[in-house]
């Protein structure tokens, strides 16, 4: 089992939070802005850096929306970090797509421009590349190998684990500190959690879960709330019990997974969409949140059946739409 070592907050050392102060400021500015004044301005960020997937995932929202459209050159991506991200002292980015690592130019640009700040989420199917300054990746795994490849495509699973495991014999001793693993929990893979904790944490730095979240009624990739799921997130919070420094959800944040958290329909009620400031692959916000879309006619996520964590967890923390 890696050894967190004393004075780190999720991820982060004591000299970092220290060099970090005047973004913290302007958390605490926010956070202060928000509980007396109601005002709502965005902390985190995300982007869809690129427009191409290598995967065809069954349970994945961005294929839903998806339209064939030219790339964003690292200049343009550097005008949007400034004009929007940075513009509103947006603290944590968050990079996604499509397969970001496909477009490690741009990852390179906000590793850069947000140092330690900025992470990545991969389907880890590509070598991964150290990065200066790259805060970490986040590695999605949907279940133990032959359920993750169910979901994910053949051989998906052999090839990110291989990755995964090399980025951590190449790049140092402490290099199992940049591999978090992002877990979406659906109908399929739900009784595989347990053993995705096994398997992982001795490997890996963290492991976050979230819940599939549905784009039509009935999707049968959705795990109804009641007596099963509610038994997946008691055996969550056990686990949590045993690992509380590597399972990165809030037990209040799992509790709100039992039920809708989110909205009514795919209207946000509760959810504090305003929070992360989402941008597409052509820089253009999103609505209502990241896994939505910046077009007017695109289909839109069930808010009441809600599995998202970034969201949730702010809610779990007193913060609402
Ligand atoms: C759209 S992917 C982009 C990054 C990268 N291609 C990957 O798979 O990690 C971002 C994350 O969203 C998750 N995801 C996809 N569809 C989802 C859905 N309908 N509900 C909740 N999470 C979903 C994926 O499992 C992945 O962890
Ligand atoms: S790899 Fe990521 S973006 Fe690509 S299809 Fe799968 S979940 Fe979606
Ligand atoms: S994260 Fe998106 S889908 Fe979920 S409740 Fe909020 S707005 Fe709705």
């Amino acid at each position: 089992m890696p050894n967190h070592g004393i004075m780190e907050i999720m991820g982060r050392g004591f000299r970092q939070i220290m060099q970090e102060s005047p973004g913290y400021f302007h958390i605490g500015l926010k956070y202060f802005g928000y509980k007396f004044f109601n005002k709502k301005s965005p902390i985190y960020g995300s982007a869809d850096i690129i427009n191409v997937c290598n995967l065809h995932c069954t349970h994945c929202y961005w294929w839903l929306n998806r339209k064939e459209n030219e790339e964003l050159t690292v200049e343009q991506w550097k005008k949007i970090i400034d004009e929007k991200f940075k513009k509103k002292h947006i603290f944590i980015v968050t990079l996604v797509g499509g397969e970001p690592t496909m477009r490690m130019d741009v990852i390179k640009l906000f590793a850069k421009e947000f140092p330690k700040r900025a992470c990545v989420v991969s389907n880890g199917t590509f070598p991964l590349e150290k990065i200066k300054n790259l805060y970490f990746y986040w590695v999605s795994i949907d279940g133990t190998q032959q359920v993750h490849d169910s979901i994910r495509g053949k051989d998906a699973y052999e090839k990110t684990k291989k990755n995964i495991i090399d980025y951590i014999e190449k790049n140092g001793e402490k290099a199992w500190k940049d591999i978090w693993i992002s877990m979406t929990i659906n109908s399929q893979n739900y009784k595989t959690v347990n053993d995705v904790i096994e398997e992982w944490l001795p490997i890996v730095n963290k492991i976050g879960f979230q819940f599939h979240t549905p784009f039509t009624k009935g999707d049968p990739l959705w795990l109804p709330f009641g007596p099963e799921r509610t038994k997946v997130v008691d055996d969550l919070i056990a686990m949590r019990a045993k690992y509380p420094d590597s399972i990165i959800n809030p037990v209040k944040q799992l509790e709100l997974m039992k039920k809708n958290w989110g909205g009514k329909g795919t209207t946000p009620v509760d959810c504090p969409t305003w929070a992360i400031l989402s941008v597409d692959h052509l820089g253009r916000e999103k609505m209502p949140c990241c896994i939505g879309s910046a077009e007017k006619n695109s289909m839109k996520p069930i808010c009441e059946e809600c599995g998202l964590g970034c969201y949730s967890v702010m809610v779990a923390n007193g913060m609402k739409g």
